[in-house]
């Protein structure tokens, strides 16, 4: 039986269950994070954790866990579950407490939840790369926060669904974002260009791995914003998050990118990324 972990404790699936004055469920008052899972090892964890705790403290929730105490959490119900290949989800909610906006009083503790995933890294779409379509931002200022509150991502995810692409990128007037779930690149010139990390994004972990693999090949890595059109003209087009990788996008709004073949520098990337799955898991 698969468990899941509520609150301190490993559950089987069918008893886990949380109050519908979950905080959570209510006001989508809580943050989470997305951890891979690489032949039964945790990829860059001490990153993810390091974030949650950050989110937490920007909304002010007290988790009561260190990062050590999270990955040895994590990796119980990696064990209890016997996952080999695939992902950890892993959220905080601001507790169980009567429906009021402002936070409760006195404070409740909150709940903390986390199940798994088994599956395969995505090889067939690394390797042929997949569709994207841009799409306008409406979500709110702090995406800086991996935040439960996700109705604009999923709006935009579905925007994509429609028009058969897997990813839609995001743009606030010209200026292009991030996915609905993965961080964007424009590669031009031998460079690569990514939106800087500020309030506008998500400052993904992948993309920190990226940093590193540029950094190793010695390809400049600029974080300065650039447009739709910019990223529409480019040489190649990646996006990246903990579940895609290096993710080519081979078509943006029905037009090709690099005549819809996977470009040399994101091979490169990708082949960089490998060597970091096999070094940054623990
Ligand atoms: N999403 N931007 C957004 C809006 C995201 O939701 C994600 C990841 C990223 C990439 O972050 P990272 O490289 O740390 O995964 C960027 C996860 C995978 C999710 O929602 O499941």
């Amino acid at each position: 039986m698969t468990k899941v972990f509520i609150n301190g404790e490993f559950l089987d699936e069918k008893d886990a269950k949380v109050s519908y004055e979950d905080r959570g469920y209510v006001f989508g008052d809580g943050i989470y994070e997305y951890i891979r899972v690489y032949e039964g090892k945790l990829f860059t964890v001490k990153e993810h954790f390091e974030r949650f705790l950050r989110s937490a403290d920007e909304i002010g929730l007290d988790l009561g866990y260190t990062v050590d105490e999270l990955i040895d959490l994590v990796r119980q119900l990696l064990h209890q579950n016997n996952v080999k290949n695939g992902g950890i989800y892993i959220q905080a909610t601001r507790g169980v407490a009567p429906r009021n906006h402002s936070f409760p009083i006195p404070s409740v503790k909150p709940v903390i939840m986390a199940f798994t995933k088994s599956y395969d890294r995505p090889y067939e779409d690394l390797d042929k790369g997949v569709f994207g379509v841009t799409t306008e931002d409406i979500r709110w200022l702090r995406c800086d926060i991996k935040s439960l509150n996700l109705l604009g991502n999923v709006l935009a995810k579905e925007y994509a669904v429609k028009y058969n692409a897997t990813e839609a990128i995001q743009h606030r007037g010209e200026t292009v974002t991030e996915g609905a779930s993965s961080n964007v690149y424009a590669i031009k010139d031998g460079v690569i260009y990514t939106h800087p990390i500020n309030n506008y994004i998500l400052n993904g972990i992948t993309r920190r791995v990226i940093k590193w693999v540029t950094d190793d090949y010695n390809i400049p890595f600029i974080e300065e914003t650039f447009t739709v059109d910019f990223l529409k003209n480019a040489d190649e087009v990646i996006i990246s998050s903990t579940s895609a990788e290096v993710m080519p996008i081979i078509k943006l709004d029905g037009e090709n990118i690099n005549k819809g073949k996977v470009g040399p520098i994101t091979r490169q990337l990708q082949e960089g990324f490998k060597k970091y799955i096999e070094s940054h898991s623990i």
